[in-house]
This record gives structure tokens, sequence and C-alpha cells, in this order.
């Protein structure tokens, strides 16, 4: 990472994709570029709040049920997890299971070997493998240490909801080819639910989610050199129900220009900057996502409101919807 130095010299792909974000007649910003320190620090907030049930939901999912899942799951089985790994979710599934070797993978390598050697400590029964990748890209995993019996996939926290449909499938369907034919998948999803419950979530009362999404300017300012008057923006979170999505935007509370990479933009008052979708799903719409990526949703653990549900995919033969779709 050249992060610190100066100047900066920026990534030819970065700097395309934030450009042609913002020269779109909706303009919009990555919601990968949240996740700066102050931004993983505002995260871990939002994730304690009253109105967002999500991590609290899944955690509680994880406290009841963890013991059943780690029984599917069965022995010697090596798991894979797509994101952080430092969570109290895994924990409790790692507390119960006959593991072959925990590979948590992750973008970030610092953030990655630092909770890899935590979890090192505290856990002695299996190997810890970090790995560092993008899992959006097709993974290889490493040669097998201690062998297993099968390779599963921890996808938690509903991360899936940020990937657009398309992008959504693909990402499935490259986990269906990484965990084979005896494999599965263990994905946390939230749920649809009251609009006002969602938009309540996404727009709280202390302000933690708007200066969540506020951040994204001054990062931008402080990384890559833009000169965004955060102040001339306000937060704004809306339930879509055709997309079933939550979206996140940035609204200018007057005309407002700004300048990145040595472009000029201008903006109306009103006029905003998108800056994350947050898919939420129907049990139906899980499963026909299964499906078409190769998977079967074997069972289902939710909540009594039924906000958010965990469940276990395992593989399926290619099925003929999933041919003609590929
Ligand atoms: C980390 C993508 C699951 O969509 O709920 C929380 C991110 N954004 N509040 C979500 C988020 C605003 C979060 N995910």
């Amino acid at each position: 990472m050249d992060q610190g130095d100066a100047p900066r010299r920026f990534r030819d792909a970065e700097c395309n994709e934030i450009l042609r974000g913002l020269e779109a007649a909706q303009k919009r910003l990555p919601s990968k570029y949240f996740y700066d320190a102050r931004g993983s620090e505002l995260f871990d907030q939002i994730c304690e709040l009253p109105e967002y049930y999500v991590t609290r939901t899944e955690r509680a999912i994880m406290q009841t049920h963890a013991g059943e899942m780690a029984q599917i799951l069965g022995s010697k089985v090596r798991l894979v997890e797509f994101g952080s790994g430092s969570s109290v979710k895994t924990r409790l599934l790692l507390d119960q299971l006959d593991a072959a070797a925990y590979v948590p993978v992750d973008i970030s390598g610092e953030h990655l070997h630092k909770t890899a050697r935590e979890l090192a400590q505290n856990y002695t029964r299996f190997p810890i493998e970090p790995l560092v990748a993008d899992f959006t890209e097709a993974l290889t995993l490493p040669q097998e240490t201690v062998e297993s019996r099968l390779t599963a996939v921890y996808f938690p926290g509903s991360t899936l909801g940020n990937f657009e449909p398309t992008a959504a499938t693909q990402l499935l369907r490259n986990i269906r080819q990484l965990v084979g034919n005896d494999g599965g998948l263990l994905i946390g999803a939230d749920l649809q639910k009251d609009p006002a419950e969602l938009e309540a979530a996404y727009d709280d009362a202390a302000g933690v989610t708007a200066e969540f999404n506020l951040n994204l300017l001054a990062r931008l300012n402080r990384d890559f050199g833009a000169d965004f008057q955060v102040n001339a923006f306000k937060h704004m979170a809306r339930y879509d129900h055709h997309h079933g999505r939550i979206e996140m935007h940035l609204v200018a509370k007057r005309a407002h220009e700004f300048s990145i990479f040595g472009q000029r933009f201008s903006m109306q008052r009103g006029e905003t900057i998108h800056t994350e979708n947050s898919y939420k799903y129907t049990l139906d719409g899980l499963a026909d996502l299964a499906q078409t990526s190769g998977f079967r949703t074997s069972k289902t653990w939710t909540d009594a409101a039924q906000r958010f549900a965990v469940q276990w995919w395992s593989a399926i033969g290619r099925t003929k919807t999933l041919a003609k779709a590929a």
C-alpha cells in the first residue's frame, strides 16, 4: 500500500472508477471507499446503534444456533470466511466447529494477519491459514495442510447485499466453484421488512450513519486530493421498493463545485451522489439465488421477527437452469 506517500500516486483503476461514477447522470461513488480508518470506526459504532438491528440480530441467531450449524457442517471442515474474520460471529461458530482449517480471506493484509494471530492464540485445535485476496475475483485456496472432508464458505453480515444482482450471482457461482460438489455456503442475509424500520436503521437518530456517509467525501479529500465541502452535503437513506434495496445518497444542500484528479464537477442544489445499495432479500428470492448459482437452501435460521436469515446452502450438480443462465 502506498497510502502514506506524499504526493499520493493514484492507481488508474481507482481513478477511472471514481471519475466514471461522478460523470454519470446520477452521480455515484463506490461504497468500498467508506472503510478507511475513520469509516471502519464509524461502522463499528453503527453495529451497536439501537436502530441498526442487523448485527445484533445475526449475532443472536449465531448464539442460538451455532451448535446446530457446526453439526450440519460436520467433521473436518475447511471453513473459508469471506471478509473480516475478527468478529464475534466467527468465534461463536469456531467454538463449536470440528475444523480441519480456518481460512479467513480479506483484501487488507495488515488487518487479516493481526486477526489471524489473535485467533491462533485462542484456537489451537486447527490451523489458521489467512489468505490475502479479493474475494470478488476467482480464488485459489492454499494447499491443504490437514486433509478436510469438505470445504465450506462462511459469508456473514449480509455483505452480499452490497453487490448488484449480476455481481452477486457471479460471486456466488465463484463460491460454488471453490467449494466443489461436496461443499456449501453458510450465508447471512438481511430480509425485507417494514420500510420505516429499514430507513431508521440507515438514518439513525444519533447521526452516526450520516457521519459514516459524509466521511466518504472527507476520505476522498484526504486520500485522493478532492476538495469537497463536506458541509455542503447531507445524508439521505431511502428504501427502493422496486429493487428491494436501501439506497444511501449524499444530497447537495446548495449548488456546489468540486474537483478531483484535476477534473471539475458541478452539482445543482438537491442533486445527489449515490453512495451505497444494501439489498434486502425474501426467503423465496434467496432460494432462487441459490438455485441459479448451483446451491440448494438446505436450512434456514431466523429470529422470531424474521428480520435476518442465516442459511446453509449445499452444493447441487449443475442444473439445466444454471447451464441456461450461464
Ligand atoms: C456492511 C454492507 C452489511 O448494508 O447494512 C451500514 C453497511 N451502510 N449502514 C449494510 C452499512 C450503512 C452494511 N453492510
